[in-house]
């Protein structure tokens, strides 16, 4: 087991509604560890950058104006085999498909307003990490 850190976004609908305790408790009772954060807007070059491999699809525009709608939360999430664990505790894309208990069952409104982003890899994680956090703002857990 790798000691790793992925990257999550708590979506403008989620913090819309109050959920980003709900989300964060959900993290941390995991095991999960935050090793950083900030609420922010996200600017639509940031977003566009961020979803690059998107860019093609029919609900990039959809996704991105969504995106920029609203605060969203950032953080930086460590722990073993913290990619993983973090898509499972997300739950499927599609919130209607997600298994119970999930943070996307719970609070996710549509495929697009789904709650929360989680990496998909490590190279994904530092990858994305880099577009929204500076290397100080980021501890070492
Ligand atoms: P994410 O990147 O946000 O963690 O989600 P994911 O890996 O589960 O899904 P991905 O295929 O990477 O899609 C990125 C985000 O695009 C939106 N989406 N909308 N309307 C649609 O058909 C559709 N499909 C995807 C979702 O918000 C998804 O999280
Ligand atoms: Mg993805």
């Amino acid at each position: 087991m790798a000691n790793e850190r992925t990257f999550s976004i708590i979506k403008p609908n989620a913090v819309k509604k109050n959920a980003i305790g709900d989300i964060i408790n959900t993290f941390e009772t995991s095991g999960l560890k935050i090793a950083g954060a900030k609420l922010a807007m996200i600017s639509k070059e940031k977003c566009e950058l961020f979803y690059a491999e998107h860019s093609a699809r029919p609900f990039f525009g959809e996704l991105v104006t969504f995106m920029t709608s609203g605060p969203v939360m950032l953080m930086c999430l460590t722990g073993e085999n913290a990619v993983l664990k973090n898509r499972e505790i997300m739950g499927a894309t599609d919130p209607k498909k997600a298994a119970p208990g999930t943070i996307r069952a719970k609070h996710g409104d549509s495929m697009g307003e789904n709650a929360v982003h989680g990496s998909d890899s490590v190279a994904s994680a530092e990858r994305e990490l880099a577009i929204f956090f500076d290397r100080h703002e980021l501890v070492n857990m």
